[in-house]
């Protein structure tokens, strides 16, 4: 009865997407392979409207698993990221209804008070990695949780290491078994634990356990996305004393119990930047709208170097760029934020074909974040890549191929080279995009791009 609960939830909002991978909660699992058909050439002018960060919306989502009473989000994007954690707190028992007010605001209530297990199954987590963000929720709150180990992605091995040392280190005990982590506690203790690395999720995950340990956790070295800010102010609003967030020292004072809340997910940063770089690479004039200039301000940097004009407005960002005027080729390194996310790396590669001169570009986060170079390089671009950098010659003609989607952010930067290139470009396995861009062909063709998803 639950099982069949969860599915009709579920199927609401998946209908409600109008997604192109449709995932179901059935053991089964179909993926849609629609394609963009991109005519490149046009400028763009107009607004586009910054949904809520799925980064963001993901953790939210877990952290109601932290109370028996009601989460409220608000802002939560239509994603098929979205519907899996759907999916996954459905099989787990928890009740989710929405979709609520509209394509863009969409809210969403979350209640766990009827959870029954404490398990992330294979067939979810391989679909979403994230998913791996109960773990610190079920630890805390049940004593219990079982998770499927993630396996390597298209960007990378992307270890959960530090996320399963810093619960050990909480006192949890930690075992793998055919191919799953068991994670118990009768009672996470305070601690001081520090990454080796910094991991975004791996933050997320241990504030969450630490807010409802015995006595005060610090994380040092920790994220501090504004996704990690995000959840804070989400656990500060159920009831959780934490300190420092959007620094590298993060101090949980651990409490008995939290409560429900009401919360709204911030603008997708990403996404932002997205749309920024696809004014800038395709020219127009692009007003990127509800969004937080503070959150892309690393991008800005780069923009302002590269000879973009923009200016910030209360609510966003607008571009301007002329047809003929120059953009200057850039050297560019991701780091975790503040510095330039990774997650904008390979939408600035396309826009760098279009450079004066030639660019390098390392990524540093994630070991295999270049599988956009080979369909780059079908469409014309000059791309050498050395180990974990690329150099990218300026000035070429690209021109409309072929080519393939690999992971979500490769997929944007395709969609921005087929808008500045000459003819046709086919971009199939979109389900990728799905994932993390909301109504993307809606948004694009609303400002004057030549767009549109072709069902397969
Ligand atoms: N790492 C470890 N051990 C761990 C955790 C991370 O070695 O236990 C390493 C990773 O392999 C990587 C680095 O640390 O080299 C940073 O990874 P991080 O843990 O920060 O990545 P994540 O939390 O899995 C989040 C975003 C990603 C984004 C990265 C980096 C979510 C749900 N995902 O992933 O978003 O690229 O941070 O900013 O927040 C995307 O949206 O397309 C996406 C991939």
């Amino acid at each position: 009865m639950i099982l069949f609960h969860a599915c009709q939830i579920f199927l609401l909002l998946a209908s409600h997407f109008f997604k192109s991978m449709v995932l179901s909660t059935q053991k089964s699992e179909k993926i849609v392979m629609d394609k963009f058909i991109i005519e490149g050439g046009n400028m763009l002018h107009g607004t586009v409207r910054i949904s809520g960060a799925k980064n963001a919306a993901l953790p939210a989502m877990a952290a109601a698993l932290l109370t028996n009473e009601d989460v409220h989000l608000n802002r939560v994007p239509s994603l098929a990221d979205v519907s899996t954690m759907v999916a996954l707190l459905g099989k787990m028992g928890v009740r989710t209804d929405g979709p609520g007010s509209g394509p863009l605001s969409m809210s969403m209530t979350i209640n766990a008070s009827g959870i029954n297990t404490y398990e992330a199954p294979y067939d979810l987590v391989k679909t979403m990695r994230a998913s791996v963000l109960v773990l610190g929720p079920l630890v805390a709150r049940y004593g219990s949780a079982r998770v499927s180990i993630p396996g390597g992605c298209a960007i990378g091995s992307r270890p959960i290491d530090l996320h399963l040392k810093g619960l050990a280190a909480l006192g949890a005990r930690v075992s793998m078994y055919h191919g799953y982590i068991d994670v118990t506690a009768r009672q996470l203790k305070g601690t001081r634990i520090s990454f080796d690395t910094i991991t975004v999720t791996g933050t997320e995950n241990l504030i969450m356990a630490a807010s409802l340990a015995h006595g005060t956790t610090v994380l040092e070295n920790a994220a501090r996305e504004p996704e990690v800010v995000s959840l804070v102010d989400q656990l500060v609003r159920m009831g959780a004393r934490i300190h420092g967030a959007g620094t590298a020292t993060v101090t949980i004072e651990g409490v008995d119990r939290l409560h429900g809340c009401s919360m709204d997910i911030i603008p997708d940063r990403i996404e932002a930047g997205t749309y920024m770089i696809a004014a800038a690479a395709a020219g127009g004039e692009v007003e990127i709208a509800d969004c937080s200039p503070d959150h892309v301000r690393a991008l800005l940097t780069m923009m302002r170097a590269a000879g973009i004009d923009y200016n910030e407005t209360d609510h966003g960002v607008v571009v301007r760029k002329e047809r003929s005027a120059r953009i200057k080729s850039l050297n560019v390194k991701t780091m975790p934020y503040p510095d330039f996310p990774t997650d904008l790396q390979a939408q600035l590669m396309a826009l760098m074909t279009q450079g004066d001169g030639t660019s390098a570009i390392a990524e540093t986060i994630f070991e295999n974040r270049f599988m956009h170079v080979p369909e780059l390089r079908r469409m014309g671009a000059d791309i050498r890549t050395q180990g974990n950098v690329a150099i990218v010659r300026g000035e070429t003609k690209l021109m409309g191929a072929q080519i393939m989607a690999t992971d979500l952010r490769a997929s944007a930067s395709l969609v921005i080279a087929g808008l500045i290139a000459e003819g046709t470009t086919e971009v199939s396995r979109i389900y990728h995009l799905d994932r993390g861009y909301e109504f993307m062909e809606n948004k694009l063709s609303g400002i004057g791009a030549r767009l549109k998803r072709v069902k397969t």
